[in-house]
């Protein structure tokens, strides 16, 4: 079964080829350069671009695949910006009756979820953590077919927070990989963290207390004039998300007991929290770099298991 995915969430335009779980073939836009320029996304620009870029993608894909072959088109319905989705949604149902070809309109998230799977097996009942620049959840695979959301954020999510914290200390844009630097080159200085948040439900996150409070002391120091250790505080920030995580995965595990864990979104690329994982299960699924971002493999790689026996 070959199955063709479009991913158009966001910012990311991407297409992927994926037969029997093997990653044949897959090509990414990213408009990232763009959206810098403004400190984030701007939902009217992505939408335009994605006209543009999937039109690139579209002339590759002609000349370097015989998409006759293609047996069912996948594409991310949803969540994520309108205008950039129905880009993915119109030229997916042209190509699939074009092909007159079955087509499969799936959702971004548990697209992320398997995106730790490409050319693995999951087994279940597998936990995953998912931590983006959107979405923060622990979502529960008891099988390919019963899912559940036990937590997700209660405000911002994970990588959002980094990035509202980095432009505060005027580091750049995407903050997370700038504070996962720093952290990198001061994590045996400053080992501390700063009060770990609560939530009632005890798999919730809240992640907008913690991001006032290291925005508080910033302001603090500007305002008494006084000098600002941003390596202190972008490390300190890091330990509390990382301890975070990891006290509600402990429970977690405790409580599903899953076969496998998952760490899965962009945000999976920090290098504590892969770190942490590691530590939790005997078990534990990373996707390749190029599959932590958005991308349209993911998409490819769910669609293959809702539709196989
Ligand atoms: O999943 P993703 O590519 O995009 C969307 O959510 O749309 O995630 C991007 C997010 C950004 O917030 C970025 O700052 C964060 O992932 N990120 C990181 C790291 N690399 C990317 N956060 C922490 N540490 C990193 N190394
Ligand atoms: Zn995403």
């Amino acid at each position: 079964m070959l199955i063709f995915a479009i991913e158009s969430s966001h910012d990311d335009t991407s297409f992927a080829l994926l037969e029997n779980n093997k990653a044949l073939w897959m090509k990414t836009i990213t408009q990232i350069e763009i959206h810098k320029q403004y400190g984030g996304t701007v939902p009217e620009i992505a939408s335009r671009l994605h006209v543009k870029n999937i039109g690139i993608l579209i002339r590759d894909l002609l000349k370097e695949i015989d998409i006759t072959k293609i047996d069912l088109i996948a594409y991310t319905k949803e969540p994520g910006l309108i205008g950039s989705l129905h880009v993915g949604h119109m030229v997916a149902n042209a190509i699939a009756l074009q092909l007159k070809k079955p087509i499969l309109p799936l959702n971004h998230l548990q697209g992320h979820f398997y995106s730790a799977f490409i050319e693995r097996e999951v087994e279940y009942p597998a936990l995953g953590l998912l931590v983006s620049g959107g979405h923060s959840q622990l979502m529960l695979y008891k099988t390919k077919d019963e899912y559940e959301i036990i937590g997700e954020t209660q405000d911002d999510a994970v990588g959002e927070v980094y990035d509202k914290i980095a432009r505060k200390f005027e580091l750049g844009f995407p903050g997370g990989p700038l504070i996962d630097k720093i952290w990198q080159q001061n994590c045996n200085i400053y080992i501390d963290t700063f009060t770990i948040p609560q939530t009632q439900n005890e798999f919730n996150f809240s992640f907008s207390g913690l991001k006032t409070h290291v925005i508080n002391l910033y302001n603090n120091k500007i305002n008494r004039k006084e000098k600002i250790n941003i390596k202190e505080y972008a490390t300190k920030f890091q330990n509390t998300i990382v301890q975070y995580l990891k006290n509600h995965m402990q429970k977690a595990i405790e409580i599903y007991k899953p076969k496998c864990i998952a760490l899965v979104g962009g945000v999976s690329a920090n290098f504590a929290i892969r770190e942490m994982m590691l530590t939790l299960h005997d078990k534990v699924y990373l996707p390749e770099l190029k599959y932590s971002t958005d991308n349209a493999m993911m998409i490819a790689r769910l669609a293959y298991e809702k539709t196989r026996k």
